[in-house]
């Protein structure tokens, strides 16, 4: 069994910085980034904790660079179902048995180009509870709705989902509006405050201690904005794309957070 992250729901210390590499990585590539990641692992801010979430194939083979490192390493989908006849899918417990901790799950890549419905994502996030792996919930609202005003019924929509049985002490949740994602377009300070409250009091009123859960930004976050929008009080740690993919800027994602931002945190 892995070691459990320090993740500290209640009295956060730290700030989350996932990478999410997507669909990208070779074995010669995925190796030398874990590998930077880790030589520089010592120089990253004690107030970051970081999480490298590769595509299935590289797995293994980046837990056994990470290994003894302050980095954890997470899924980017798993299945509802512990074992069987599910040709192409990965369970929850092979990814802990890979040697993950978390798992992305209901990224709106999935959920717009697989189909994957808000009853799914609950169903795998408790699968991945149950193999004592942290899920990762995305939610967010495409640019549509969000001109049309409905962003927070959208996201209220998929938080309803989230309540339903699962342990507010072992989730995280990460506001992704679908239009900044992968566009450079990074939603504005307020924007991200706005939802993030919305998000806070509508798990607080449907969870016993959703008032815990780590709140996190992703959406086009860089080196160059990261400081900003880890500042706000309402951020508790980003999930990030493209610029988990160069060792350097993801370390000065990390290497943004200042203990003091750190605890302003919820
Ligand atoms: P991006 O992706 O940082 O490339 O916008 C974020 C995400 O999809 O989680």
């Amino acid at each position: 069994m892995v070691a459990s992250p320090a993740i500290k729901n209640t009295a956060p210390e730290k700030k989350l910085i996932v990478g999410n590499w997507k669909m990208n990585g070779l074995r010669h590539e995925g190796c030398a980034l874990a590998e930077a990641l880790v030589k520089e692992s010592g120089t990253i801010s004690s107030s970051s904790q970081l999480v490298v979430c590769p595509p299935f194939t590289l797995l293994p083979l980046i837990a056994d660079i990470i290994k003894g490192s302050n980095i954890f390493l997470g899924g980017q989908d798993c299945h509802t179902e512990h074992k069987g006849a599910f040709t192409s899918s990965i369970s929850a417990d092979m990814l802990e048995d890979a040697g993950c901790s978390y798992v992305i799950l209901g990224h709106s890549e999935r959920r717009h180009q697989k189909g994957e419905t808000d009853a799914m994502v609950v169903a795998k996030a408790s699968a991945a509870q149950a193999a004592n792996l942290i899920p990762l919930i995305c939610v967010g609202e495409t640019e549509q709705e969000r001109d049309s005003g409905l962003a927070q019924e959208i996201v209220g929509k998929q938080l309803a989902w989230i309540a339903r049985g699962l342990d507010p002490y072992r989730i995280a949740i990460s506001y992704e509006p679908v239009w900044a994602i992968g566009t450079g377009r990074t939603a504005s300070d307020v924007d991200i405050e706005d939802m993030h409250r919305f998000i806070r009091q509508t798990v607080s009123g449907l969870m016993r201690n959703g008032a815990a859960i780590p709140l996190l930004y992703g959406g086009s976050v860089k080196a160059s904005n990261a400081g900003n929008i880890l500042t706000l009080p309402s951020v508790d740690g980003v999930l990030v794309g493209g610029a988990s993919l160069v060792a350097a800027d993801f370390v000065a994602i990390a290497n943004s957070v200042t203990p003091a931002m750190a605890k302003t945190s919820f």
